[in-house]
């Protein structure tokens, strides 16, 4: 009688709790986006959750079958304060996903949380080395670039056009260091060398300093990452100091994506090289450029795509997997096999989970960064130091 009774709660408990597991597959997927709303890269966050959310509203507002629900962190591209912001997606709002962030220092905490955890992680930016080098693992996805990609492509582009004698520039931190590295990289490969790395720190724009000592080093170009905010200042200031008539200024895209605008002339005819431009000729470009204008009233950017392509990878995982979450592994490999169909061109991810894309030379006509042609084929980043190759 007593084992009849025992087994009888055991039946009504794993009836209870199949129910809940019922429920919760009925429950909205959390998606917590880490992003900078305020500072220099505030318009980049913006433009990444814009994009992320169209993609959602095109499959109507669900994905894998079930409904989102979203949760927001300002991180302020502060490092310092990366690892209590991380915490608070997953820790106090318990979401399914981070989609997050754009600034590499602040990238690195969160991909340590994030293996800490084991939470999912999709990288709609930030280009650090690291979370898909030494830091890879089977839960952090970037749908972006690694800072090495471009600035490989552009160090190439630089010295077949010429360029013996470079001087590089940039904020001094994660993304600049590798974007420079990838330039000297490019750069050797096709003859030609570095004679001065200038750095301020981010997100400074004090430039003038740094522009004397640009014009007093005459070399043959120069190499500049700054993206946001502080290229829209470096460029103007550039062409202010009148540089630009006699010194070519080469970077990669970022000094010219979503910026034009607001720099105007100082940028017309700039070269720079990036896995995004106006005037590709890619069916899925143009309805995305159609859709993004009418959802926002403005033209999407390398930012936008990065968001939309976040939101297509995790479709991918959690379509193979109907919305079940806790099917890490088959989510996991979805992700890893899918070919998303992205407006900048069908891309595949590396083992260690980067995109492998071609990388375009484009040139600023006006306010389009329009595509001149391939400047690297389906470029993989090296991945060095991921145990996943
Ligand atoms: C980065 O910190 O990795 C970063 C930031 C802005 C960009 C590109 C890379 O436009």
């Amino acid at each position: 009688m007593r084992n009849h009774r025992a087994t009888l709660a055991r039946v009504a408990i794993a009836a209870a709790l199949c129910g809940a597991a019922g429920a919760a597959a009925q429950d909205k997927i959390k998606v917590g986006f880490m992003l900078p709303y305020t500072g220099t890269y505030a318009a980049l966050g913006t433009a990444i959750e814009n994009g992320f959310r169209l993609y959602v509203q095109e499959q109507g507002g669900k994905l894998g079958g079930r409904e989102l629900e979203y949760f927001k962190v300002d991180d302020e591209s502060e490092p310092s304060k990366a690892v209590d912001n991380m915490n608070k997606l997953v820790k106090r709002d318990n979401v399914d996903v981070v989609v997050g962030t754009v600034h590499s220092g602040v990238v690195m905490a969160m991909a340590k949380v994030a293996k800490d955890t084991n939470t999912l992680l999709v990288i709609p930016n930030a280009g650090a080395g690291a979370v898909t080098g030494p830091m890879c693992a089977p839960n952090i996805f970037r749908s972006s670039f690694s800072n090495w990609q471009p600035g490989y492509a552009m160090g190439k582009v630089a010295g077949e056009r010429g360029a013996k004698k470079v001087v590089t520039i940039t904020w001094k931190y994660a993304a600049g260091d590798e974007s420079v590295e990838g330039f000297k990289e490019g750069l050797k490969a096709s003859g030609g060398e570095v004679i001065k790395d200038l750095t301020l720190p981010f997100p400074n724009v004090e430039f003038q300093a740094l522009l004397t000592d640009i014009a007093a080093s005459k070399p043959d170009a120069v190499y500049a990452f700054f993206a946001g905010g502080g290229a829209v200042k470096f460029v103007k200031d550039y062409a202010a100091a009148g540089l630009n008539r006699t010194i070519p200024l080469y970077g990669p895209g970022f000094l010219t994506d979503g910026t034009l605008e607001a720099q105007g002339a100082a940028a017309q005819g700039m070269l720079t090289t990036l896995h995004y431009a106006d005037g590709l000729d890619v069916a899925k470009d143009k309805v995305f450029r159609a859709d993004y204008h009418k959802a926002y009233n403005m033209a999407p950017d390398v930012y936008a795509v990065q968001g939309y392509d976040a939101a297509q990878m995790l479709a991918a995982g959690l379509g193979a997997v109907k919305g079940d979450v806790h099917k890490r592994n088959e989510l996991v490999a979805a992700i890893e096999t899918a070919r998303i169909d992205s407006p900048r061109g069908a891309f595949t991810l590396s083992k260690s989970h980067n995109p492998v894309q071609d990388i375009y030379l484009r040139k600023v006509v006006g306010t389009e960064n329009r595509y001149e042609g391939v400047a690297a084929k389906a470029l993989a980043d090296p991945a060095r130091g991921c145990a996943m190759k």
